[in-house]
C-alpha cells in the first residue's frame, strides 16, 4: 500500500472535530478507497485547553496556525477556522509556498482569495479544494466542476444557506419567532461565527460568486452579487405567501445575461416566493439544493445536508481522498488564466413578477397614494390584500404585481420614499419563474 498521506488540521470546532470522528470512525473504507492510510498528525484552535470530546493528546499542537504549513511531516493542511482574511488566509498562503496541498471550508476565503489562492496551487502543481465551502455536504463542486464539465451553463441557481432555511422553514411550521429559531440554528451548529453573515445573505453571496465561477467559466465576482437577507420577513409575509400558494425561501441565482448584447453575469441573493409546484418550495430545515442547467445535461439538482458537522465533514474528507488519489485538477472549472472576467448585468430590465408588502398607516387615502406610484411607475398589480392592525396599529397591504421590468417597481417605491402613510420600508420578493 502507497505511503501514509499526513494531514495538519486547523480548526477544532463543529467542522474540525467532525472531521476527526469521521477520519476516524470511516478509517478501515476510506484507507481502502484512498489507496493509502489517512493520517492527522498536528492539529490547532484558540483554545487548547477546551473540551472538545474528543482525544487530541494523539497529536501534536501547535499553538502558532501558521506552524502546519512548515512540518515536514504534513502533506496536507486543511483550514476549517474561517474568515476571509486573517489567520486563514495566511495559512493557505503558507501551505501553497511550503509545498503543501490545501483543502478548506471556507467560502468567505474562497470567494475573496479564490483565484489567487488556485493560481499559487497551478504554479506550485499542488490541489486547492473547497468542496465544503458550498452547500455543505452535497458534492456540488465536483458535480459542476466535474459531472458537468462539458456543458455550458447558462444558469445556476438554489437554496445555498442552510440557517436562513432553518429560520424560514421553522417559522412556516411552527410559527415561532425568528430570533428563537435563529438561536436554535447556532445551537445546531449551522450559523457563521457572525450569523449576520447568514441571515443578510452574505454567506450565500459567498457561495453563489463560487458557483458562477465553476458554472460560467467566468472570476470569482462576489462584488457583483446583489444581496439581500431574510431580516426583515415578517411572520405575516410567510402566512400570506402561503395563502397566495408559494414558500418564501431565500435563493442565489447566477445567470448569463446576453440582454445588453455581449454576455454579463448577473448575481442575486434574495428572498423569493417559490411556487408550491417548484421542488424548492419543499426544501426544508438546513436542507440545501442547487439546480444546474446544462445544454445537453439538461437540468441537474444537487439537494442535502447544507449545513451541520456530519455533512461538511464528509465534504472536507471527500476533498482529501481525492488528493490521496493524485488528483490535481484547476480548482475552478478550468486554469485560471482561462476564466473569462464578465461584466455585471443590471436587474432594471430584467422582467419579474413581485410581492410588494407595505406597513401603513390606517388612514383614508394610504392605499390610493400607493396605487397612484405604482400606476405613474406602469407597475401592474394583479391582486391586493389588505390585513387588519398589527400591536402598533399599522395596517399591513401585500399586493403582487403582473410581470414587468424590475426598474418599474424599483420606481415606485422610489416615489413613495419618505411618504408620511408608510409605517416602514416597503419589502419586495420576487416570484422565482414567474
Ligand atoms: P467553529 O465551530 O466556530 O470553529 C472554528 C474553529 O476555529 C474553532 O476551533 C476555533 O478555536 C478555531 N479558531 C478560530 N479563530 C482562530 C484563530 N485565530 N487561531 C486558531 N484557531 C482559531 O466554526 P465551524 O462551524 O466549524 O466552521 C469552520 C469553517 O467551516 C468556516 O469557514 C465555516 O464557514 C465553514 N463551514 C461551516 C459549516 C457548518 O455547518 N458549521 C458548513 C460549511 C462550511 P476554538 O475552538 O479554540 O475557539
Ligand atoms: N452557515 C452556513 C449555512 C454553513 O447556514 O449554510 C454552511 O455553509
Amino acid at each position: 500500500m502507497a505511503k501514509t498521506l499526513n494531514i495538519a488540521l486547523a480548526g477544532l470546532g463543529t467542522v474540525g472535530t467532525g472531521v476527526i470522528r469521521l477520519l476516524t470512525e470511516n478509517a478501515d473504507l476510506i484507507t481502502r478507497r484512498a489507496g493509502r492510510p489517512i493520517k492527522i498528525t498536528a492539529v490547532t484552535a484558540r483554545d487548547r485547553s477546551k473540551d472538545r470530546g474528543i482525544d487530541l493528546s494523539v497529536y501534536d499542537w501547535e499553538d502558532d496556525m501558521s506552524a502546519l504549513a512548515a512540518r515536514d511531516d504534513v502533506d496536507i493542511v486543511v483550514e476549517l477556522v474561517g474568515g476571509s482574511d486573517g489567520p486563514a488566509l495566511t495559512l493557505a498562503r503558507g501551505s501553497f509556498a511550503g509545498g503543501k496541498s490545501f483543502v478548506t471550508a471556507n467560502k468567505a476565503m474562497v470567494a475573496h482569495h479564490g483565484l489567487s489562492l488556485a493560481k499559487s496551487a497551478e504554479e506550485a502543481g499542488l490541489s486547492f479544494k473547497y468542496e465544503a465551502a458550498v452547500a455543505g455536504g452535497i458534492p456540488v463542486i465536483k458535480g459542476l466542476r466535474e459531472g458537468a464539465a462539458a456543458n455550458a451553463i447558462e444558469r445556476v441557481y438554489g437554496i445555498l444557506n442552510g440557517t436562513c432555511n432553518y429560520i424560514l422553514s421553522t417559522m412556516e411550521k411552527t410559527g415561532r419567532g425568528f430570533d428563537d429559531v435563529l438561536a436554535e440554528a447556532q445551537q445546531l451548529g449551522y450559523a457563521e461565527a457572525d450569523p449576520g453573515f447568514d441571515i443578510d445573505g452574505v454567506d450565500a453571496a459567498h457561495k453563489l460568486s463560487i458557483l458562477s465561477s465553476l458554472a460560467f467559466g467566468a472570476e470569482i465576482d462576489f462584488d457583483a452579487v446583489e444581496q439581500t437577507g431574510i431580516r426583515k420577513i415578517l411572520a405575516a409575509d410567510i402566512a400570506q405567501a402561503d395563502t397566495l400558494g408559494y414558500r418564501i425561501r431565500l435563493i442565489g441565482i447566477g445567470e448569463i445575461d446576453r440582454k445588453s448584447g455581449d454576455a454579463r453575469l448577473f448575481q442575486r441573493v434574495h428572498p423569493y416566493l417559490v411556487p408550491l409546484s417548484n421542488p424548492l418550495a419543499h426544501v426544508s430545515g438546513s436542507t440545501n439544493a442547487v439546480v444546474a442547467e446544462g445544454n445537453f445535461s439538461g437540468r441537474l439538482l444537487f439537494q442535502g445536508a447544507g449545513a451541520g458537522d456530519g455533512p461538511t465533514a464528509s465534504a472536507v474528507v471527500a476533498d482529501i481522498i481525492d488528493i490521496a488519489r493524485g488528483e490535481i485538477g484547476p480548482a475552478f472549472s478550468m486554469p485560471v488564466a482561462s476564466l473569462d472576467a464578465m461584466d455585471k448585468a443590471e436587474s432594471g430590465h430584467r422582467m419579474s413578477k413581485a410581492y410588494l408588502r407595505f406597513e401603513v398607516s390606517d388612514q383614508p387615502g394610504v392605499l390610493a397614494e400607493i396605487t397612484a406610484a405604482m400606476r405613474d411607475a406602469n407597475v401592474s398589480i394583479e391582486s391586493l390584500i389588505q390585513k387588519g392592525r398589527n400591536k402598533d396599529g399599522a395596517v399591513l397591504v401585500a399586493m403582487v404585481t403582473h410581470k414587468g421590468p424590475e426598474a418599474n417597481i424599483t420606481a415606485s417605491l422610489e416615489a413613495l420614499k419618505g411618504s408620511k402613510s408608510l409605517a416602514g420600508d416597503p419589502m419586495v420578493i420576487h416570484i422565482l419563474g414567474a
